[in-house]
């Protein structure tokens, strides 16, 4: 058995937009742009960048809830994007999704019980009354919330209580990988950390695969293995998370990772304050896509998009002029 839970090869989704009296295509939004990348059985992915730079897109893309328009992406091995109707379905209960807001991805109709049967029943799992009735228990008390919430409704609860239930019917169908999609970013600081400690506990306990999206920095350099950075749609740079503060090789991520504070005094890095706006992805810079923005510009960097360059093992970078 292969090390990699999940492998995806040149992975590209693209959106066309439509203009004009008839809806031709008037352009295309390259979201994710032939991104590859492994995943470790048991590992967390962090996945960062600015907002728009097609983080979603490709969490989603990789659970074909966005079909991709190109590219692989193999779980366990097998190409799932080959895969039909009823092999997805199989593949559905084993890749698993909990997003940003708590609020909007409950139905307020129903109550607990229901919401957390629902995949189950959908997926033929416990099915014996006795035995669902105990799964509901289980999934319960592994998200820390008490057996009478069963028969209360969404608006019973607060944000953090409600990401419990979402993540509780994510692994109702006991799923092997889930992609988180900034799943404490909607929630009160105080609140967040005992979200992202259950996920982490949650993890070891049920040798969970995560890739995790966030905004926040700091959390995602807590909770990751490696981490990944995205700038419109391509995936520049991907290290261990305690490689990224200090040892960055792509100016953004130097960037990104400068904002952070440390409380380790003897680690000092500036603030390094990026200017201009990120550009469209319905019009990329020609070459590397973050040259307009960066302060180490070469002529290369506007003429040619730059290869991967491996650094290490574990951490590798696409550009032309590294720190
Ligand atoms: N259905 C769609 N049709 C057209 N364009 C889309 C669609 N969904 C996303 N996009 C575009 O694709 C790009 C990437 O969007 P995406 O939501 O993946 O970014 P993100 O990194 O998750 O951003 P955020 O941090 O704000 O959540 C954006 O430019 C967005 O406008
Ligand atoms: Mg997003």
């Amino acid at each position: 058995m292969s090390d990699y839970l999940l492998e995806v090869k040149g992975l590209t989704k693209r959106f066309p937009i439509k203009g004009g009296l008839l809806g031709r295509e008037v352009g295309a939004v390259n979201a994710v742009n032939n991104v590859s990348f492994s995943i470790k059985r048991g590992e967390t992915l962090g996945l960062v960048g600015e907002s728009g730079c097609g983080k979603t897109t490709l969490g989603r893309s990789l659970l074909r809830l966005i079909e991709p328009s190109a590219g692989q992406v193999l779980f366990g091995g097998q190409d799932i994007t080959k895969f039909d109707a009823l092999q997805m379905r199989e593949i559905r209960r084993k890749m698993q999704i909990i997003f940003q807001d708590p609020y909007a991805s409950l139905n307020p109709r129903m109550t607990i019980g229901s919401i957390l049967s629902e995949p189950m029943e959908i997926h033929g799992l416990f099915l014996g009354r006795t035995e669902r009735q105990n799964r509901l228990y289980q999934l319960l008390d592994q998200v820390q919330l008490p057996k009478d919430a069963l028969n209360k409704y969404p608006h019973e609860f607060s944000g953090g209580q409600r990401q419990r239930v979402c993540i509780a019917r994510a692994l109702a169908v006991e799923p092997e990988f889930i992609v988180c999609d900034e799943p404490v970013s909607a929630l009160d600081v105080s609140v967040q950390a005992q979200v992202v400690n259950l996920l982490m506990d949650l993890q070891s306990e049920l040798k969970l695969t995560y890739l995790f999206i966030a905004h926040d920095l700091k959390v995602v350099e807590y909770i990751s293995n490696r981490v990944a950075v995205m700038y419109l749609g391509n995936m520049i740079e991907v290290a261990e998370s305690s490689e990224l503060y200090g040892g960055a090789r792509h100016p953004y991520t130097k960037a990104l990772f400068s904002a952070i504070p440390k409380p380790n005094p003897n680690i000092h890095m500036d603030r390094i304050l990026l200017e201009g706006d990120i550009p469209s992805p319905m019009n990329p810079p020609t070459g590397c896509h973050f040259h307009p923005r960066c302060w180490k510009v070469t002529d290369q960097c506007k003429a040619a998009y730059p290869a991967v360059t491996a650094q290490s093992q574990t951490h590798e970078y696409r550009c032309h002029n590294p720190i």
